[in-house]
């Protein structure tokens, strides 16, 4: 096993979401897994613990490496890998048997103030999974306006995206904005009180600052057609996302890859190959149930949708195909 060390979480550690249905829709599990989103293990574990032989689970982020004291009882079972689920097939090195990804931050990155992915904690603006590269200061003090209305408007569907952007340039001239406290304050600034029940005015700006810094949905594009490559034919697919966006690249990349979209519209142009790379398990997306959501709030907006290899070859999409959102200028408002 690579990078484990014996570190306990010095918090309450994450709970996995949509685990059960997630196992009941692969089963039997069996053979080689792929965890591309390992946090804290719960998937990892819960495969390991359902019948997988082996489990390959990778992260981005160190410090879920660091916490991997959980995988020791299970010996060469078990080889964690820190890297991007992008290359997931190159990490692996070898077919898999089924990939699971869990999208978005682990409640042990959001619980850390220190890693700056939570407006509700006064830390540093950082919000790098890997901890690694730009961080959310050198974005939200070195863009300019339009790129930032253009992320705020496409990665959060915030429609006040250009009057935060502006007042995020405005405040930035005095003082470089570095802490998550400071930019709350100013993106909340911008828009009504919320009503009781309604989310922080900040959550939208801040999802889509943190999806930028990560380049999380080229990420998923290039997960999905790494997934493609390294699953074996019958290898199956389940994806765990938390808002639409991602719920509508998942959903339209397996569409697409099912060939389902051929026969759509008939007046469109005929594709050049609609053979099937996927079939679709889970028709619709599945949702958690009410005590699921009453155990663990933040399952509420999470989707799975689980797709089984063919054995079609791979074919490279073009992400714009299957819905992987732009930088677009319809921020400048
Ligand atoms: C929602 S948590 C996963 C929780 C996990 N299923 C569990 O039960 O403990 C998402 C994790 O995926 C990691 N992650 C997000 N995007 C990634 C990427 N593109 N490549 C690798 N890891 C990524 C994050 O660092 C975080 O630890």
């Amino acid at each position: 096993m690579m990078h484990s060390r014996d570190v306990q979480p010095a918090r309450e550690p994450h709970i996995p979401v949509l685990l059960q249905p997630l196992l009941a829709a692969v089963a039997p599990v069996e053979g080689l897994w792929l965890d591309g989103t390992l946090g804290a293990g719960g998937y990892a574990r819960g495969l390991l613990e359902a019948g997988a032989d082996r489990v390959i689970g990778i992260d981005r982020d160190p410090l879920a490496l660091e916490m991997a004291g959980w995988a020791k009882p299970y010996g060469d079972k078990v080889r964690l890998v820190q890297g991007t689920f992008s290359s997931l097939d190159l990490l692996a090195g070898e077919p898999l048997d089924g990939i699971v990804l869990d999208l978005g931050v682990s409640s042990m990155q959001l619980d850390l103030a220190e890693r700056g992915f939570s407006f509700m904690k006064d830390g540093p603006l950082d919000m790098r999974m890997g901890q690694d590269g730009p961080s959310a200061a050198d974005l939200v003090n070195g863009a300019d306006e339009t790129t930032l209305a253009d992320i705020l408007y496409t990665y959060g569907e915030e429609r006040a995206s250009r009057r935060i952007a502006h007042a995020i340039v405005t405040a930035r001239t005095s003082d470089p904005i570095t802490t998550t406290t400071r930019l709350a304050e100013i993106v909340a600034r911008c828009l009504p009180r919320p009503k009781p029940g309604q989310s922080h005015p900040a959550t939208r700006s801040f999802q889509a600052i943190r999806i930028a810094v990560n380049t999380e949905f080229s990420e998923l594009a290039e997960g999905l057609a790494a997934a493609e490559r390294a699953l074996r034919p019958g290898g199956l697919i389940a994806v765990v996302t938390f808002h639409s966006l991602e719920d509508r690249i998942v959903k339209r990349f397996f569409q697409l890859a099912s060939g389902q979209e051929a026969n759509a519209n008939r007046y469109a142009p005929a594709k050049t190959d609609t053979t099937a790379r996927f079939e679709l398990v889970t028709r619709r997306a599945v949702g958690p149930d009410d005590a699921e959501v009453a155990a663990n709030p933040r399952s509420r907006s999470a989707k799975l949708r689980v797709a089984r290899r063919t054995a079609a070859p791979p074919l490279a999409l073009d992400p714009a195909e299957f819905g992987v959102p732009q930088i677009t200028k319809k921020g400048r408002r």
